[in-house]
């Protein structure tokens, strides 16, 4: 079973992938992949939005929960969404508790900037452990103009360094590095103790995420970095035509499975 703690000592790299539903976690559970977030990318990859800016506290609360009642291996860390962290302190620790006490999760992530620091240290305080995620932090896609790398130059390379040793010192457990260049991401894994887990970040990192959608091959637009190693998608259209073939041509249905046909 995973830990925040055990994450720490692990010698292979730490695998992580999201799920939003209960089949899907129990696929990736199964498959012995050590941490499952419930990001807000659900926003992107199953409700349809253009971006995570519209998912709300009662989307992750409900597909955390529904995750937490099939995992029983793989850590969950539920994503807090935008504007559920950050406007105000007893929200967001109510925000993030609930989290863990009503859908389950073992820890949440918060997309980090100087206004996180001493959040990260109350949750942790407080017995809510913290995964810190910065680089491309996607909610704040309206303020960068996009999906766009980041930490390119000296300047905001440094910024996100001192933001990562300033998380570490409040408590943080881990920190998610998004869409930086891969000598960045070695240096901030070199700097932290705790792991790094990256996402279009190099192989440096001590661990890789991905968003279960784009490794499936069900994902109508993925990233540059991420990689597909199935498809699903192709699975999912052959099952469906096939049906509505035997529907149409009265193959289908002969009768229930294992009974005899009906008189
Ligand atoms: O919401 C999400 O899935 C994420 C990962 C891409 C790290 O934040």
């Amino acid at each position: 079973m995973t830990t925040t703690r055990s994450l720490r000592d692990r010698e292979e790299p730490i695998t992580m992938l999201t799920a939003y539903d209960a089949p899907t976690a129990a696929i990736v559970d199964e498959a012995g992949i050590d941490v499952i977030l419930v990001g807000d990318s659900m926003g992107n990859a199953v409700m349809g939005y253009d971006s995570t800016l519209p998912v709300t506290m009662a989307n992750v609360r409900a597909r955390t929960a529904a995750v937490t009642r099939t995992v029983t291996d793989a850590l969950v860390v539920a994503d807090m969404p935008f504007l559920s962290f950050g406007v105000d302190e007893a929200d967001s620790i109510r925000n993030a508790g609930a989290l863990l006490a009503e859908a389950g999760a073992d820890a949440v992530k918060l997309e980090c900037g100087p206004h996180t620091v001493e959040l990260t240290r109350r949750l942790t305080e407080l017995g809510i452990p913290v995964m810190a995620h910065l680089g491309l932090t996607p909610q704040r896609v309206n303020e960068l103009g996009g999906y766009t790398k980041q930490g390119t130059d000296e300047e905001a390379a440094a910024e996100i360094l001192d933001l990562a040793v300033e998380h570490e010192a409040a408590g943080a457990f881990a920190l998610v590095l998004e869409h930086v260049p891969s000598a960045f991401a070695a240096t901030v894994t070199d700097t932290l103790e705790i792991p790094t887990i990256g996402i279009g970040a190099g192989p440096d990192c001590d661990g890789q995420v991905l968003v279960i959608t784009d490794v499936i091959g069900l994902s109508e637009w993925s990233p540059p970095f991420a990689e597909q190693f199935g498809d699903v998608a192709a699975e999912m259209r052959s099952a469906v035509e096939r049906y509505r073939e035997a529907v149409e041509t009265g193959a289908f249905p002969v009768g229930e499975r294992g009974s005899a046909a009906d008189e």
